[in-house]
Formats: C-alpha cells, sequence, structure tokens
C-alpha cells in the first residue's frame, strides 16, 4: 500500500504544478501536439503519440508527463512500450481518444488490443478525458474480415495494461469498446479510481475490468455500466480490493471463469465492499469449470446492495456456457472461506442465492450473516438453492435451512 500513497503524492505534486512548468528538474513534459498530432478526429494520429512516447520513455526526470490536450484525437491500434527511465509516467488526458470507424482501420494490426502498455512501470492515466473504442462496428460480427466458419474471432480489448508495476488510472471516461473496455495482466500494485465505463446492456463481451494474473488492485468510486461483466477476476489474482462501484447494465462482479480446459487457477483475498449492483444478468459471482484445480479463497463480499439483479449470489461449479458436451469431471477448482456479509435488495428471478457446488469437492465455509434478499416481483417468494454446499448462515433471508450444510 505504501507504494500506491506514492502515486497519491505524484497525483498531489502534478496538480499543483503548472503545465510548462519545464524549468523543473522533476517534471518533463511533452505535448502530443508538438509531435505533429493533428486533433481532428479524422488524421490517424498513433504516429505522432508514438513519436512523442518515445521521448516520454527515454526521459531521464523523475516524473515524465505526456500532455494530451482537449481535442480528438483518432489512433489506430499501439502499443506503448517500457521500461521506461522516468520513475513516473504520467499521462494528463484532457482530450478525447477515439478508435478507428471502420474495421479496415485495424488491418494489418495483429494486435488483440487497441491501446496497450506493456512492461511500463509508475504509469499514471489522469484527467477527465475520453477513450471511445467505437466498438459497435464489432458487435454484430466480431471478425476483421470475413468469418472464417468454425473459428471464433476476437476483437480488440480498448486498453490493456500487461506487466504494469505501480499504476493509476483517474478520472477517465470509457465508452463503447469493441470487447472489454480495461484488461489487467500480470500487474502489481495498481489502483483505478473515479472512472465511468459505459456500453449498451447488449453490446457482447463488454467487460468493464478483468484481472487476471495480478496483485494487489484497488478498484474504487466508479460506475460502471456496460454489457457484460462490470469486474471479472480470473486465475493468478490476489489482493483484489473492490469498494464503491455502482455496476449496472452488465452480469455484475464475478470471479472467474477458473478451471477452464482443466487449468489450475487461483484467486484469493479478494474484498468487494461497499457496491450497488442494479438490473445486472448476475450480481457477485463465482463460476468454476469441471475437471479445473485450483482453488478460490478467502472472499468477502460486504455491504452490497442489489436493485432487481437476475440473480444476485450465485456460486456455480458447474460453469459451461455455449457448450454442449458438458461433463462431469472428479476434479474442480476449490471454492472455500466466502463470506456474505451485509447485504440487502431485490432479485427478479425466485432464485435470489444459488450455491451449485460439485458432488466431490463441494464449497466449504461459506458465511452468511445479516444477509436480507427478497423478490422483485410482487406476489413471488425469493428461495435459496444449495447442492453440496457447506458453511454457516445468522440473519439470512431466505433462510439457508435445509439447505447449507454444517462445515
Ligand atoms: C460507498 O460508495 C459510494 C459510491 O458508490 C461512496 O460515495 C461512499 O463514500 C462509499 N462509502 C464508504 C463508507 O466507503
Ligand atoms: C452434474 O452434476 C450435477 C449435480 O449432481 C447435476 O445436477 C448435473 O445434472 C450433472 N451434469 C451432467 C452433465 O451429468
Amino acid at each position: 500500500m505504501e507504494r500506491l500513497l506514492f502515486i497519491s503524492v505524484v497525483i498531489l505534486i502534478l496538480s499543483v504544478a503548472t503545465p510548462g512548468s519545464n524549468g523543473d528538474l522533476i517534471i518533463s513534459n511533452f505535448n502530443v501536439m508538438k509531435y505533429g498530432a493533428v486533433g481532428d478526429g479524422s488524421t490517424d494520429d498513433a504516429p505522432a503519440f508514438v513519436k512523442a512516447w518515445k521521448d516520454v520513455c527515454q526521459s531521464n526526470s523523475q516524473i515524465s508527463r505526456l500532455i494530451v490536450p482537449a481535442r480528438t484525437f483518432l489512433l489506430k491500434p499501439v502499443i506503448f512500450k517500457g521500461p521506461c527511465k522516468s520513475q513516473y509516467i504520467y499521462i494528463q488526458l484532457s482530450g478525447k481518444i477515439v478508435a478507428p470507424k471502420t474495421k479496415g482501420g485495424y488491418s494489418g494490426s495483429q494486435l488483440n488490443t487497441w491501446l496497450g502498455f506493456n512492461y511500463v512501470e509508475g504509469l499514471i492515466i489522469s484527467g477527465k478525458g475520453t477513450i471511445d473504442g467505437r466498438g459497435s462496428i464489432w458487435w454484430d460480427n466480431p471478425c476483421l474480415g470475413k468469418a472464417v466458419p468454425g473459428t471464433s474471432c476476437r476483437p480488440p480489448t480498448a486498453l490493456t495494461l500487461y506487466r504494469c508495476n505501480r499504476f493509476a488510472l483517474k478520472g477517465i471516461t470509457h465508452v463503447n469498446p469493441a470487447r472489454s473496455h480495461i484488461t489487467l495482466t500480470s500487474c502489481k500494485y495498481g489502483k483505478i479510481s473515479n472512472i465511468r465505463m459505459i456500453a449498451p446492456g447488449d453490446s457482447p463481451n463488454t467487460d468493464g475490468i478483468d484481472i487476471s494474473g495480478c496483485k494487489s488492485i484497488q478498484v474504487l468510486d466508479s460506475f460502471i455500466g456496460t454489457g457484460d461483466d462490470c469486474i471479472a477476476i480470473s486465475g493468478g489474482s490476489s489482493r483484489v480490493h473492490i469498494s464503491g462501484i455502482t455496476c449496472g447494465p452488465g452480469h455484475g462482479i464475478s470471479i472467474g471463469s477458473l478451471g477452464t480446459g482443466g487449468d489450475r487457477d487461483i484467486v484469493e483475498d479478494v474484498t468487494v465492499r461497499n457496491c450497488t449492483i442494479t438490473e445486472t444478468l448476475t450480481g457477485v459471482r463465482i463460476k468454476t469449470w469441471q475437471g479445473g484445480v485450483g482453488y478460490a479463497r478467502r472472499i468477502k463480499f460486504e455491504g452490497i446492495r442489489f436493485v432487481r439483479a437476475n440473480n444476485p449470489i450465485i456460486i456455480d461449479q458447474f460453469y459451461c456456457p455455449h457448450r454442449t458436451d458438458c461433463k462431469n469431471e472428479t476434479k474442480a477448482v476449490r471454492v472455500s472461506d466466502v463470506t456474505y456479509r451485509g447485504i440487502v435488495g431485490t432479485s427478479l428471478t425466485k432464485e435470489a442465492i444459488k450455491l451449485n457446488c460439485d458432488q466431490n469437492i463441494g464449497c466449504s465455509n461459506l458465511v452468511f450473516d445479516r444477509v436480507y434478499l427478497s423478490s422483485a416481483v410482487a406476489g413471488q417468494k425469493a428461495t435459496a438453492f444449495c447442492h453440496n454446499a457447506h458453511g454457516t448462515f445468522s440473519h439470512t433471508k431466505p433462510t439457508l435451512k435445509n439447505c447449507l450444510l454444517p462445515n
């Protein structure tokens, strides 16, 4: 947490330093306009950004600042590579960054990301700017060219951070990605706060934030209304703290899916606190495939409010979407030490709590305390379903009596 505190100090220094205070040795400024960016929304400014990035990344100052002024910049797919020389790379985003209007704008790119940051330490992206993925061209047909029968196509994620330690994303608005809004892969010590992510509720695969293989990540005080998971935490992630999120539309906050194709996956020490989840398909969910190994443990959901969520609380150890050959296996990802505390709200379907655990492995030490869920439909009673789920409950409605088994 010390490192994150340091990032806050850097943001504070930057907020009092006036742009252009070049005399200061601590901060060097680089404005994309000085590198030939046009900012008219139709010229590809990616080459100018890459040119500016080279100087930003090679600067020896403690903080190297890339200034993106209040204009509209069209960028074709681009990767900003580190490692860089400065301790902090600060992208001050005042303007709007937009993706190509047509899929042709992506041709030649092998990337499954539109804007990528790789191996950049101390990356701070902050400002009142917007990142617009213009994803609607991908939603109906996710392939770049003609669909090859039998293959699946993967539209680009809007913003990807790969192996970026000590990062902070703050204040930005993200709209309409082709696929996920933000993907974090193998990053440590990161903080996302006060951001807004917006895409239509029916836009396919537009996860808000995907976290995989990451440690010590905070997601705070943000709004996420999108077409898929608001936040998805997958294998290799630990110490993830989520708080103050307003989620919906979307598929809620998910852990998983874990154990895909027999994988060994581990997720531990996750806290989801003080969140409001409105009109989502699922609420808080842990999903694992049959045949996988590893575990999901020490997970806390506290202070959650559901408003007409379809299925507020789910543990599903039989996860298998869009497939017909869903077999039961002897192995499964172990789920244990999951706490649901101080949860209120309404469910659209009858089954407000669904704990569908594997026959052999099961789920253990589930703790329910002060969980009050009722039906959003007049005259309908909320119910709970359990299969091989073990744990304890107190002050919980619908009751888990004759449902949850002792540990
Ligand atoms: C809970 O989250 C809301 C935003 O949804 C925020 O305004 C509030 O300060 C948070 N409360 C606590 C105790 O963290
Ligand atoms: C797997 O096991 C569960 C729980 O016993 C059962 O409900 C489900 O029908 C089984 N699925 C298959 C494909 O056998």
